[in-house]
Parts: C-alpha cells; structure tokens; sequence
C-alpha cells in the first residue's frame, strides 16, 4: 500500500463547514487512516465566510492531533489552510506563515480555486502571495467551470509561473458533478495534476485518496504515476517545499516588490 499524505482535509472541528464536532474529527482521521493516509494537513477554509483569524488554528490542530493519537491512529497532523485568495491583503506576514507548509526557503500555500473561476483578479492576489514568498498549489481547479474556457490563459500564466494544481480525488469520482469530473481527467491525462487531495470535510464528502488514485488509473493515468499523485508528490511538498518563480516586471502590478 501507497503510504498516502493528504493536503487538503477539512478536519478541524466547529470552524467551517467541516466536521461539527470533536467525535466527527475523529471518525474521519479513522475513515482516512484505514484508506491508509499516515499524515493529513488540517485545511479550514480562511476566507471571508469562515475563519478570519488564523490566531487559534495551531492550538487547534495540536489538540485535534493529540486526540487522533489518544484514539490509537497513526495518522500525522499539521496546522495549514485553504486560503480565499483575497485574504492575501488581509493577513500579515506571520499569519500566512502560520497556514503555510514546507521548510524555510519552499514555503507554499493552499489556495482556494473560486468557483467563479481564475481572472486577473486572482492573477494579481497570487502575484503578492509570490512577492511575499510563497509557492501557489492551487486546489480544486476542476471545479470551475470555466477552467479550460475563459480561464484558460490564466490557468497557463500560473503553470508558467510554477504553480501547482491540487485535484479533488471526489471530482475525479464524479461526486462533484460531470464537467468536474471531465475537467479533473483532462488535467490529470495531460499531466497538470501534481497531487490529488481529498478536500474531506464529513461522510457525504469523505476522505477517499485511493478511490480517486485508482479513478485516475482507469482514465488512463499509469499506475506508478496515479501512485505518486498520493504518495511521493504530496510528501515531497511537505518535505521539500515549492520555490516561487519571480513575478516578471509587466506583471508587478502593486509596486510590492522593488524592481
Ligand atoms: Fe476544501
């Protein structure tokens, strides 16, 4: 079995529209352990609509983690968060350091895609993540609809610029509906998706990495790479990190960064 890491799990209590409860954290740590994921980052949405102070997530995720071990699963937990790209301007420094994974020098952090989609908006909002230091993996890309339609050139800007794309192993199931479905395997076939993550947040959404690996194997992906997108790629973001690409001059838009 692939030892799995899981980057993108809502599975902190009572923040977001996860988990409602300590016992509901836990029964899904359970779901996702004998799906044979060994190390999850807790991923709660920070955007205008849930959680605005990042200030309580790592006591948070210290606590939850130490009753994931109290309960006798060997499952790993680390503080992070699925960023609303226009938190960007509202959060300090030290605060987006709080949600970011990776060592000093490959720090990254997990955007939200909108569902309304990527336009220069979200171009210019990743730009000053980059100004300030940090790698993009963008998650659930599939989910919009327009993601091989109007944004398209976005979507190419940021690849160019090294981002990375983050799929929904439930997309690739279909439960997120059809042109979810058909948008994660054309990124998946073309070689886009560099790590599938589950996006966990209850039973109806549950932690299914390996249901997703084996839906990428059966859209044609080879086994040993489906194996990596669970495996040795969401591992090596945690352990290694992601560099940013400098932003180039004509798009410095804010005047952030001396030129
Ligand atoms: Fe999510």
């Amino acid at each position: 079995m692939v030892s799995q890491t899981d980057l993108h799990f809502h599975l902190l209590p009572g923040l977001d529209d996860g988990p409602p409860s300590l016992a509901a954290s836990l029964e899904l740590a359970e779901l996702a352990a004998a799906d044979g994921t060994d190390r999850i980052v807790a991923t709660p949405h920070v955007r205008g609509d849930f959680v605005t102070d990042v200030g309580e997530l790592e006591e948070l995720t210290r606590s939850v983690a130490a009753e994931i071990a109290r309960a006798g699963l060997s499952v790993r937990v680390e503080c992070g968060a699925e960023l609303g790209h226009e938190m960007g301007g509202r959060l300090s420094q030290a605060e987006l350091e709080l949600v970011a994974q990776g060592p000093p020098g490959g720090r990254w952090l997990l955007v939200e895609t909108p569902f309304s989609g990527l336009d220069e908006g979200v171009a210019e909002a990743l730009d000053e993540l980059r100004d300030r230091g940090f790698g993009i993996v963008l998650a659930h890309p599939e989910r919009s609809a327009q993601i091989f339609g109007r944004c398209a050139p976005v979507l190419a800007e940021e690849l160019a610029r090294g981002t990375l794309l983050q799929i929904n192993a439930l997309s690739l199931l279909g439960v997120h509906g059809d042109l979810s479905r058909w948008n994660a395997i054309q990124l998946v076939a073309a070689g886009q998706a560099h790590v599938l993550g589950s996006d966990a947040h209850s039973f109806v959404r549950p932690p299914a990495l390996t249901a997703g690996r084996d839906a990428a194997i059966e859209a044609g992906l080879p086994r040993s790479t489906a194996d990596r997108l669970i495996g040795s790629a969401p591992l090596r973001l945690l352990e290694r990190g992601l560099v940013p690409l400098p932003v180039p001059l004509s798009r410095r838009r804010h005047g952030l960064v001396a030129a």
